[in-house]
């Protein structure tokens, strides 16, 4: 194992900490000029698990002209976030997203701006308001599950798309944006979730006919949200969520948001936390179904917690531990974001290792999540290993990376886990669910890693009386 974190040193001033250094190893298998990108393009988490198999915490590869570092396992882990900003930078990284957010938020303006716009929302995730979420979680997945037939087949990622962003835009936005899902807003935000893509990472200022699509969805979205944020101002209509409060949230220096930029940090809210939200969804419902003990257990679960209330809250959503542990366990397995990435502003030292200014700097949570002396049995789906005595999340600071770490951590951990909670107690409660074949492979393709299409259940509405009543 590594040094602990307190001997990583870093290189300030151009001034070497440690005295000697290593050379961090290189991954076998490069080719001239397009580097690992083959390997990377075919299966990302399988050369990324390579990389700590050959060679351990840091590897180096290239992907086309970029040279990039991996930090596996939990010390590398815990080193690269408590790196401070000015060393391992997200904004040069992220600049993909500037055309989707907009001018003026998050990766657009220096790392302390975006902090503090963030530090607006806080409040608004806060207990009273997690309690709150709870019940509009329910009431729309009950809305949604009413809409089902009496048995068929849903496709889970795009069935799970539908239902997040209609509790996303209710909680995170305002109702208003809520009412307007069918009506145009739900079809901008597609067009919008299209413009993350490979040419967009590399290129997003490119105009091609996607990012043509991608800035005409900006408009309409941004013209929705804008047209609530003025009608509120004139109405004086003040309900309790985010806009409202990035509505009376002032900077530090005492500025106001403008439209432009409330509508920016909502849409890097509703970016972030949405599609992922999706994605896990659909991998929860597809491991639950192959898994038939940990979904007994579960089953067992709700009827302890529902059989004699009959009625879901915060409360009762954190006595779902079985629930719980399968969330994560799904986290573990299916995290997402696959990748993490920084860009290197001065050199890093880890473990006698020099990370050089330039390099991308990565960190693989789903790569990290397979290491066996982290994770016993790392393949195997088994929600118990987060139990008390095992805990195996709980051995490690950063062995459980899907939410991120340090100061990028996630600020939408606890509202992502009670969203899935909620969503798979009511889909549960209502309907048997299987699946006919193997579990469909990871795709990809996308920023965030779904379930490969199709990716189906079939269903059918349960006999036994609802414990919801
Ligand atoms: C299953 C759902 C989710 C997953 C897997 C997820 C995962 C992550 C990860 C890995 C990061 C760190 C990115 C990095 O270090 O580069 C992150 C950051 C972030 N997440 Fe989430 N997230 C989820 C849901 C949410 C939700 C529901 C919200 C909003 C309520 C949210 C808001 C954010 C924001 C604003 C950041 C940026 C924080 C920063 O850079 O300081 N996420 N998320």
């Amino acid at each position: 194992m590594a040094q602990r974190s307190e001997n990583v040193a870093m290189l300030g001033s151009g001034q070497p900490v440690e005295p000697a250094t290593k050379p961090i190893p290189e991954l076998s298998g490069g080719w001239p000029l397009i580097g690992h990108l083959p390997e990377f393009q075919r299966d990302p988490v399988a050369m990324l698990s390579r990389c700590w198999r050959d060679h351990g915490e840091l590897v180096r590869f290239r992907l086309g002209p970029r040279e990039c570092v991996l930090f596996t396992g939990p010390e590398a882990h815990d080193c690269y976030f408590r790196a401070p900003e000015e060393q391992l930078d997200a904004r040069a990284v992220y600049q993909f997203t500037v055309p989707i957010f907009g001018r003026g938020v998050a990766y657009d303006v220096a790392p302390e701006i975006f902090a503090e716009q963030l530090e607006f929302l806080f409040p608004a995730l806060r207990e009273a308001a997690m309690r709150r979420f709870a019940r509009i979680m329910f009431e729309e997945t009950t809305l949604f599950a009413d809409g089902m037939a009496a048995e068929g087949e849903i496709d889970l990622p795009v069935a799970m798309n539908e239902l997040t962003v209609r509790i996303a835009s209710r909680c995170l936005i305002g109702q208003e944006v809520r009412d307007q899902v069918d009506e145009g807003f739900a079809e901008a935000y597609h067009d919008l979730q299209e413009g993350i893509n490979a040419l967009g990472f590399f290129f997003p200022g490119l105009p091609v006919p996607a990012h043509r699509r991608r800035d005409r969805a900006r408009t309409k979205v941004a013209e929705i949200l804008e047209r609530i944020i003025s009608d509120r101002r004139r109405s004086g209509a003040a309900p309790d969520d985010f806009m409202q409060t990035l509505m009376h949230a002032r900077y530090k220096d005492g500025r106001a948001l403008s439209d432009e930029e409330i509508t920016g940090i909502l849409l890097t809210v509703l970016f972030a936390g949405q599609h992922t939200s999706a994605v896990l969804s659909s991998w929860m419902g597809l491991e639950l179904v192959s898994a038939p003990s940990s979904l007994e257990r579960v089953r067992d679960e709700m009827r302890d917690v529902y059989g004699e209330t009959g009625a879901m809250s915060r409360a009762s959503l954190k006595r779902q531990v079985a629930l719980e542990h399968t969330v994560r366990e799904c986290e573990r397995l299916h995290p997402p974001l696959i990748l993490l990435i920084r860009k290197v502003l001065k050199p890093l030292t880890y473990n006698g290792h020099v990370v050089p200014a330039g390099t991308l700097a990565m960190v693989s949570p789903a790569a990290s999540h397979l290491l066996p002396d982290v994770f016993a049995d790392p393949e195997r789906f088994s929600p118990e290993r987060f139990a008390p005595p095992a805990s195996e999340d709980k051995q490690h600071h950063y062995a459980l990376i899907g939410f991120g770490g340090s100061k990028h951590r996630c600020m939408g951990k606890n509202f992502a886990i009670q969203q899935l909670k909620a969503i798979w107690t009511v889909l549960l409660d209502r309907f048997d669910f299987h699946l006919d074949n193997a579990l469909p492979a990871p795709n990809y393709g996308s920023w965030v890693t779904g379930p490969k299409p199709p990716s189906t259940l079939g269903y059918r509405r349960r006999s036994e009386a609802s414990l919801f009543g």
